[in-house]
């Protein structure tokens, strides 16, 4: 995502000693990453390295703590009481998660206190996907077969390819984790359709609704991308297309398998799954439905950057802990 790249945070949570580096530094940097080397503390670092992690591990961070308050409210609409563990059971680790990434950025004279609790909301990295509120246990449900599979690849790419050694070894157990989000998602699909066609239809809704927006996770097409420091640097090892269809690869066959229609197929001829439109498209907000019309990145990014109706209403609810005694 262009924002997989976004500028870094504000400047006062950020250490401001000065690095400034050399040519030769940057090219011995470089060699030893292609050469398959790691990095293991700032010292080793150039500027230009630390910052692109920096932006990196802080957006992940960001996406991890955002999906407490924007699941809290899912947890009262669970099915069950065992519907409720798991929910709880998923969100505690993404604490955990949020916990490990913060913890890491303190590492290079961030302050994580005032990142959370004193940052404008506005001034957080979510995506547009994790700006919308489920509604029911459905929606729960799909945003773990869609959301969390997306975070999942994301974070199983960093913890494979990473150079900076700290940051891939701490994601071992998030993407445990994460692939069990993924799993119970699957179950509670599969349990959905086996009850009835009323149900099965809002099932099918709800994929119309968050097919698309969990696509444009992975962010621009790589025909557009201009900035590969993330790549350039091994910080992260695959691009957001090839990333998108790695998504692709598992999300659509489960669809096809229980009998739901996403809007993307398996092109026999060339071997990979595409998406039956062609990016970037736009969500109506009105309607709400998407446009299936392909409009200019300039016009997508836009609707990036207004966010989604739930994105100041749920950090609002994490800085002042809305949730008072019912937090669990
Ligand atoms: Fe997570
Ligand atoms: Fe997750």
């Amino acid at each position: 995502m262009t924002t997989l790249n976004a500028p870094l945070l504000n400047n006062r949570s950020i250490s401001s000693k000065p690095i400034r580096n050399t040519e030769i530094e940057e090219l011995a940097l470089q060699a030893r990453l292609n050469a398959g080397g790691t990095v293991e503390d700032e010292s080793e670092m150039t500027e230009r390295y630390r910052n692109v992690l920096i932006a990196t591990i802080s957006i992940a961070a960001d996406l991890e703590v955002m999906t407490l308050p924007m699941q809290h409210n899912a947890l009262f609409k669970s099915n069950s009481i065992d519907e409720r563990i798991a929910l709880a059971s998923a969100l505690q680790d993404e604490m955990g998660h949020a916990h490990v990434m913060f913890r890491l950025l303190e590492d290079f004279g961030i302050d994580t206190q005032e990142l959370i609790f004193e940052r404008a909301p506005e001034n957080f990295k979510t995506f547009y996907n994790l700006e919308w509120e489920p509604v029911d246990a459905i929606s729960t449900a799909i945003g773990h077969i869609m959301g969390d599979l997306a975070g999942y690849i994301t974070t199983l790419d960093l913890e494979q390819n990473c150079s900076y050694g700290p940051y891939a070894r701490s994601l071992r157990k998030v993407n445990f984790e994460e692939n069990f989000h993924v799993k119970r998602g699957e179950y509670s699909v599969r349990w959905f359709m086996s009850l009835g066609p009323e149900i099965r239809k809002r099932v099918q809704k709800q994929i119309d609704d968050t097919f698309p927006r969990t696509a444009e996770w992975f962010g621009t097409t790589d025909d557009v991308k201009s900035r590969t420091d993330q790549l350039h640097y091994r910080v992260r090892g695959h691009s957001n297309d090839q990333l998108r269809q790695q998504w692709l690869a598992r999300v659509v066959p489960f669809c096809e398998e229980v009998g739901l229609k996403v809007p993307a197929h398996f092109d026999e001829q060339r071997g990979i799954y595409v998406l039956d439109y062609q990016l970037p498209i736009l969500y109506d907000e009105k309607l709400e439905k998407w446009d299936f019309q392909t409009v200019t990145w300039k016009e997508k990014i836009a609707q990036w950057k207004r966010g989604g109706p739930f994105k100041i209403p749920a950090l609002t609810r994490l800085q002042q802990e809305l949730w008072g005694n019912s937090l669990w």
